[in-house]
């Protein structure tokens, strides 16, 4: 399974990146506009910290098919490999993300709130579908959405990996893994927290005042 870190703070990259395995950043204009930096700027950032196997996921402003098209072909052109155009698949995005493909345009269909609509974007020919996770919970069921998701594509041999988005919590991201999701792209304090518990730390405490009252240090070898 792939994890992805959804931020575009760049320390917080830097930190996740040096104590995880991390397989790309997804970032989103309300993500980018929290960076309070210019948009290039931002993206530069990101791509001095990325090496060349981690993914970056951009996404388009445009909402009409030829505006995103040309939208995609921009962020298409912002680096040489692993770059995805986000697409959100309303009407005119699905008809875009059918002429992405034409052009050989990696896409990534997000803003999805069904598994209907993530279907259809697998068939019109998307690599891979954002499922908002979370946005999908508060109004039914999210994990639920997703599972039927990856079921749906399963049984009719579709290529297209999913990457789940929109997480709040860490249940969210373990119903999912335990059902078999390919990726998932996650907030950084939900996935701080699933690094994170205190009894872990408690547990690292006693086994050095053990050690210490013993052997009078706090090292291995004396
Ligand atoms: O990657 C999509 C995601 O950023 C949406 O998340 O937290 O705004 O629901 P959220």
């Amino acid at each position: 399974m792939e994890l992805i870190l959804d931020t575009a703070d760049t320390s917080a990259i830097k930190h996740f990146n040096e104590y995880l395995t991390i397989d790309g950043v997804t970032t989103n204009p309300t993500i980018i506009t929290k960076s309070k930096k210019e948009f290039h700027a931002v993206i530069d950032d990101i791509l001095s910290i990325l090496n060349d196997d981690q993914a970056l996921y951009v996404q388009v402003l445009a909402t009409d098919c030829a505006g995103i098209v040309e939208e995609a072909k921009y962020i298409h052109s912002l680096r040489k490999q692993n770059i995805y155009a986000k697409i959100p698949v309303s009407n005119e995005g699905l008809k875009a993300i059918k002429e992405c493909k034409k052009l050989g345009i990696k896409v990534l269909a997000t803003a999805i709130y069904s598994a209907e609509q993530g279907f259809l974007a697998a068939l019109s020919g998307a690599d891979a579908l954002a499922p908002y996770v979370n946005r999908m919970d508060n109004l039914g069921n999210g994990v639920e959405n997703v599972l039927d998701l990856i079921q749906m594509l399963k049984v009719n041999n579709l290529p297209t990996k999913i990457i789940a988005a929109s997480f709040k919590n860490t249940r969210q991201v373990h119903e999912l893994i335990k059902g078999g999701i390919q990726a998932v792209t996650v907030p950084t304090d939900v996935l701080q927290n699933m690094m994170d518990h205190p009894m872990t730390d408690i547990a690292v405490d006693t086994f050095t005042k053990d050690w210490e009252n013993a052997y009078n240090r706090t090292t291995l070898k004396s």
